[in-house]
């Protein structure tokens, strides 16, 4: 029997009971799975702890449900819907685009082509197998022509390509000339290498009309079980394009080259501005035609708009400040911003208490959780337990800790290869995440809840480390919330952006869990506003509050994020290509927009690393009548000396008090961690320049800080700063240090009125 393998998602994060939530599942060796709704409870399989915990939760959904193999189509590119066949060959076109190909030399990729790949039928222009630029025709009967440049196209050059073609004679010209733009190519215009290329020739075959629409950056194919779908795709910038109705020469490519714009033929049959349509809230999916028949191209898996194009001058960094400057959309083979899948199921949510929930698949000796969060039908807790649906997002199947060793280098620890990593590795076309580049290069700025998040399960654990990480780490918050007893309703980050203030103004205190580091404007603004107003926030977390997020409006299915030249990143934005074309605004760090999460919370990150976590030690603010009450019950100076994230509770990321960086002055360092290894070094973002003795115990700013400040209104914010933290509380069943600090924060918090030690 085949190894059957089992992955699904629903259509949002977040849902209430009554809704309707939509979940799609892709079986592979099995028609049929048994469903059943849980209630996870705990995920971290550490012995050390309460192991796995889910609770299975009656349902009319429950049971056997029929599901199939689904297909998803990886890849961006632009389709242009084309009804009349205003783009078909009757007559002689010419096709022509400006381009930046990041990958010329990895095979056949279009550029602009009215091409089915299955018959072999129509026309493209793109790169061929040998990496030249390359037009072809076919006539749908096995048989296909083509003209190719004589040199190859070098990655990262700015160039004018063009193809032209005359039915009548069946000559084909090819134009390729580059931009000499001092700024935004690979190489300077000092480099000597043959760019150049004009080749003509007559062309064999009489190309067929193709089954397959006008494409951007892809060509069309097709295949028996799948149906129609885009293959060959390009990697790359392509900026203006179009399609003249006349075999255009060269001298009219060179003065339009020449004057940095579209050619002007007697006839225009298509010619796309993509600087068209800008706003300053963002660019959309939509490439706009400027010819006469309105032919305007939809962008599928969110090729990203606003990049520097070819005339881009190195003066503005923004799509706003010089709209035209950055006319340049990025494709890329391997882009996804919805699997597409056909829903398996559509569930009534049941009417049950708010927590986090999974639809478990089981099939032979496959599961699968397909996870969401179940919000109240109307608040009612005092305690919101917020769940940071944006890092999970940013996260989203994440592949680069194991690829590249880098996470093997922060833990220090033997690499453990688990089945979902492998299950990963064979499915590319569930995505990649914010913290990976995509196989051309190019650093993965969009995230989709589309698709199935494979580390957003129970049991998962990041890949080398050996400890769970965001989702299944937060469960044992969740469990420390369950078996303590707390009356908690679950909301999202979604639901922050959403609906902003209102999400927490219901709720008494709110809750960060372990690691909510990627926050959009929105949340930002809400949870300003909620503490100004008296609210309360218990921020068991590390590295919070640090990378800036944006969702188109309306939109939360897709997220952006730009990591640019601050902060511990993984890749960094290409020059000019800082600002966020989800909504206009600059990406980065909020500490690079002068909102460093010190501000909010007290602290902010300061360190990382895994080889082993260490407890915290009481400072002398801890005897301070205000905060004193946060340690009733505690013996000793020490809390949270054991932990199920290497042993203890500050640890894995951490964050501290930092008066520059706007911790209100009348902050109280309740306690702080110390000793870390040298496997902590400090964050980049502190290093103006690099010196011995930066990081681990030499250094006094590797440390935990566990703070405390009030707010206006009886509101206050106690911070853990720590993503250890978190996981130190399940430990003997929840009765240990960390656990009764944790407890006695809350129990004050989720009283009204004033706290205790006020006055
Ligand atoms: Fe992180």
């Amino acid at each position: 029997m085949a190894e059957i393998h089992l992955a699904g998602y629903c259509d949002r994060f977040s849902a209430r009971p009554g809704e309707r939530l939509d979940i799609m599942v892709n079986a592979e060796g099995t028609d049929r799975v048994e469903l059943q709704l849980v209630r996870l409870i705990h995920g971290d399989e550490n012995p050390e702890g309460p192991g796995f915990v889910e609770r299975e939760v009656d349902a009319p959904v429950n049971g056997t449900h029929a599901v199939a193999r689904q297909h998803t189509q990886l890849g961006s590119f632009i389709r242009v819907a084309d009804p009349e066949a205003q783009l078909a060959t009757r007559d002689p076109f010419t096709l022509w685009a400006y381009i930046w190909p990041r990958t010329p030399a990895d095979g056949r990729q279009g550029i602009l082509t009215r091409w089915q790949s299955a018959d072999g039928a129509g026309y493209a222009l793109g790169i061929g197998e040998d990496g030249a630029l390359e037009f072809r025709l076919g006539d749908g009967a096995g048989n296909t022509d083509a003209l190719s440049a004589d040199i190859p196209l070098i990655a990262r050059q700015w160039y004018l390509v063009a193809a032209s073609y005359d039915p009548a004679s069946g000559e084909a010209t090819l134009y390729q000339e580059p931009i000499e733009n001092r700024y935004n190519n690979l190489l300077s215009k000092i480099v000597p290498l043959p760019r150049s290329c004009h080749a003509k020739a007559q062309l064999a075959v009489k190309p067929a009309a193709a089954d397959a629409d006008f494409m951007w950056a892809a060509a069309g194919d097709r295949e028996a079980g799948r149906g129609a779908f885009a293959s060959q795709l390009y990697n790359g910038k392509i900026d203006r394009a179009g399609v003249a109705g006349s075999v255009l020469s060269r001298d009219a490519l060179d003065r339009a080259r020449e004057a940095g714009g579209a050619p002007a033929p007697d006839a225009v049959i298509a010619s796309w501005d993509t600087t068209a349509g800008y706003s300053e809230t963002g660019i959309g999916d939509t490439v706009v035609d400027t010819g006469p028949h309105g032919l305007h191209g939809e962008g599928v898996n969110r090729p990203v708009r606003g990049m520097t194009g070819f005339n881009w001058n190195g003066h503005d960094d923004c799509f706003r400040y010089a709209p035209d400057q950055f006319g340049g959309i990025e494709f890329h083979e391997d882009s996804l911003a919805d699997c597409g899948w056909k829903p398996t199921l559509s569930m009534e949510v049941p009417d049950v208490k708010s927590g986090v929930y999974a639809a478990r698949l089981r099939a032979g000796d496959a599961e699968e959780h397909v996870v969401f969060f179940l919000r109240p039908k109307e608040p009612s807790a005092p305690i919101a337990m917020l769940m940071p649906t944006c890092s999970y997002l940013a996260y989203a199947n994440e592949r680069i800790g194991l690829d590249t060793g880098m996470a093997q280098v922060l833990s220090s620890q033997v690499t453990v290869i688990h089945e979902w990593d492998l299950a990963l590795r064979q499915r590319p076309e569930y995505g990649a995440s914010c913290y990976d580049s995509h196989r051309d290069g190019a650093g993965v700025c969009y995230s989709t809840r589309l698709r199935p998040i494979l580390n957003m399960r129970p049991r998962h654990r990041m890949a080398p480390t050996v400890v769970p990480w965001q989702f299944p780490a937060d469960l044992s918050v969740i469990y420390w919330l369950q078996t303590l007893g707390f009356d908690y309703d679950v909301i999202t980050d979604e639901d922050l952006h959403q609906e902003g203030l209102a999400c927490l103004e219901p709720y008494n205190v709110v809750i960060n869990a372990t690691h909510a580091e990627y926050y959009s404007e929105r949340m930002m603004d809400a949870t300003e506003d909620y503490l100004a107003a008296g609210g309360r926030l218990m921020y068991l977390s590390g590295n919070g509050y640090y990378w800036v997020v944006s969702f188109r409006a309306g939109d939360m299915d897709v997220m952006e994020v730009r990591r640019l030249d601050l902060g511990t990143r993984s890749w960094n934005a290409e020059p000019g290509e800082h600002y966020m074309v989800s909504n206009g605004e600059r990406g980065g760090l909020w500490r690079g927009r002068g909102r460093a999460p010190q501000k909010l919370l007290g602290t902010g990150f300061t360190s990382e690393g895994m080889d082993e976590s260490k407890p915290y030690r009481k400072m002398p603010d801890a005897e301070n009548p205000a905060a004193a009450w946060i340690f009733d019950g505690i013996d000793g100076d020490i809390i949270g000396d054991q932990g199920l994230a290497v042993g203890g509770a500050a640890g894995i990321e951490f964050d501290r008090y930092d008066l520059a960086l706007g911790t209100p002055p009348h902050t109280l360092i309740l306690a702080s961690s110390e000793g870390h290894s040298d496997n902590f070094p400090l964050v980049v973002e502190d290093i103006l320049c690099n010196y011995p003795g930066m990081g681990g115990t030499q250094d006094h700013r590797i440390r935990a800080d566990m703070t405390y400040f009030t707010t206006p209104g009886d509101g206050a914010v106690w911070s853990a700063s720590s993503i250890a933290w978190g996981q130190a509380l399940p430990i003997n069943a929840c009765d240990n240090s960390a656990s009764k600090v944790t407890a006695n924060v809350l129990n004050a918090f989720m009283k009204a009125g004033p706290l205790p030690g006020d006055g």
